[in-house]
């Protein structure tokens, strides 16, 4: 194991990615209970991570001493650099030299960090992002890279295994840095890569059983990725101990209900309730034109649906739920202060505590494209483990305003022509999500010879690497006019189509 020291940074969580790509498993704490974590995992190496903090600030973050008396090698990174200085010994000042974005370096010495990418006097692009820098190095420190606003751009202390460096190696824009990580794990702290998702699979199953013996367990499918690998898991370790229960609120897309419930029910024969509660939410969100209340109607009914169901199936003492390892880390907050709430998140968050039933999550440690590799290693066909995200409450809140189950039909048509055109045109996988929305706005139009008036369709792509922020994907407008042309002739109901320009921020990626 790698421990990662997360000081804040914005993108520690690359550096876990960049570490498990090594093959090697690795683990992100908080700076406030890094000793803890430390003493609990045992790790072979550590990362400290960047962060928005400042060495030279009163009180700012350190790394527990125990890291650098162990003996075992630390790479620092941006601020877990400075740290690393200013606690053995090194200086550290405040900025004249700011650096933001792309930086060259050039290497003044050889070391196993730059082993097979970079050569002594070659000049290589990294990603900087610092104010600070190391101005005067620890005993036993000497520089392997310099660049114009960082002349300690990497620093070694090859003998006690030491690295700093003031970029940032886990992220896309130094291209190399993919590598130096890898160095890092592997020719430094001499780790194996041999964390694959086979043997993965393998342990979990192992940890399933212990956990569950012979209790029986019960899991909400919403047909996304997530719960769906994580009851393939389950059901592979513990068999038809496992009920899986499958709320169909009739807001999915075409054909998706009859997906999940084939898929589960019948290629891997996992036992699966079906519970047809479409009346039940449609009746309740008819009429109803705040997106807030939309949100909080389909939460609540959801909980209750569940709770019902589980209730008739009786005796089960384990809920399992996808739970990924971003929704557990626990992020390190400098700022505190309450943060709005722009939408109320539809999940089964709060179900555990109300039912009083213990948890099996066996996705708590993987990322998202690792869940997917799982999917892959289970057998899921590649078509479901690459779908787009889906929100919880559906169409619904693509459908602004009040809905009907008429408008629903009509945003489902539109919506799978509009993904068929995505897919025949090969950009389905450069997307992050795409999908219609159906306004509730009609506009007057001339089909043949006569007067229509009918809903506007708007379509929606977007790319992004995590949902938080995301550009509006630039599709030709030949692609757009074709797609607008099929679904205003095959969909009735539709007599005109836009295409939403908007990133987010401003706009948030869904309607409502
Ligand atoms: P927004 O619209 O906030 O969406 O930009 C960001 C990402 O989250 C998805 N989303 C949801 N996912 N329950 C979910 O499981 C929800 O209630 C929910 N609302 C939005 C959205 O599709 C996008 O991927």
């Amino acid at each position: 194991t790698i421990l990662i020291v997360d000081f804040g940074s914005q993108v520690t969580q690359l550096i876990a990615r960049r570490v498990r790509e090594a093959g090697v498993y690795s683990e992100i704490v908080p700076f406030q209970s890094a000793e803890e974590g430390f003493r609990r995992l045992n790790p072979k190496a550590v990362i400290l991570s960047g962060s928005p903090a400042s060495t030279t600030e009163e009180n700012s973050p350190r790394a527990p001493e125990i890291i650098f008396s162990s003996g075992i090698p630390v790479l620092g990174i941006c601020y877990g650099q400075q740290t690393m200085c200013a606690q053995l010994g090194g200086k550290i000042e405040g900025g004249l030299h700011r650096e933001f974005g792309r930086a060259f370096l050039e290497v003044q010495k050889s070391s196993p960090l730059f082993d097979g990418i970079w050569a002594e006097g070659t000049r290589h692009q990294v990603w900087m992002s610092h104010g600070d820098r190391v101005t005067a190095l620890p005993k036993g420190f000497e520089i392997i890279a310099a660049s114009p606003g960082a002349p300690f751009a990497a620093i070694a202390d090859e003998a006690r295994r030491f690295y700093g460096v003031q970029f940032h190696p886990e992220v896309v824009h130094t291209p190399d840095g993919a590598k130096l990580i890898s160095n890092f794990v592997h020719r430094i702290a001499g780790l194996k890569g041999d964390w694959t998702m086979a043997a993965f699979r393998e342990q979990a199953i192992g940890e399933i059983r212990a956990k569950v013996g012979d209790a029986r367990v019960i899991c909400g499918l919403s047909g996304g990725v997530d719960s769906s690998v994580a009851a393939i898991l389950i059901h592979e370790a513990i068999g038809d101990q496992l009920t899986c229960i499958f709320v169909d609120h009739g807001l999915l897309r075409m054909g998706e209900a009859e997906q999940v419930v084939g898929m589960f029910r019948d290629h891997y024969n996992i036992p699966l309730v079906h519970v047809q509660a479409q009346d039940l939410f449609i009746g309740a969100l008819e009429g109803e034109m705040d997106p807030e209340v939309k949100r909080k109607t389909i939460g609540r009914l959801f909980i209750e649906t569940f709770e019902a169901e589980a209730k008739k199936i009786g005796g089960a003492d384990f809920l399992a739920q996808g739970t990924l390892y971003p929704d557990v880390i626990e992020s390190v907050s400098f700022t505190g202060g309450p943060s709005v709430t722009i939408k109320s998140h539809h999940n089964v968050g709060g179900l555990p505590e109300r039912m009083n039933m213990k948890l099996v999550e066996p996705l708590r440690e993987l990322f998202k494209d690792e869940v997917r590799e799982l999917g892959r290693e289970l057998g899921l066909p590649e078509q479901f483990v690459g779908r787009h995200p889906f929100p919880g409450p559906g169409l619904a809140i693509r459908c602004p305003g009040g809905i009907t189950r008429e408008k629903l039909e009509i945003l489902r048509q539109a919506d799978a022509i509009y993904l068929d055109e995505i897919r025949k045109a090969g950009l389905y996988d450069a997307i992050w999500q795409a999908f219609a929305v159906l306004l509730p706005v009609q506009t007057v139009g001339v089909m043949g010879d006569g007067r229509t008036y009918e809903f506007v369709c708007a379509l929606r792509a977007v790319t992004s690497v995590d949902g938080m922020t995301a550009d509006f994907y630039a599709f030709d407008m030949e692609f757009l006019g074709n797609a607008a042309t099929r679904i205003i002739n095959e969909v009735k109901g539709i007599n005109r189509v836009v295409y939403d320009v908007t990133s987010k921020p401003p706009g948030t990626i869904e309607w409502e």
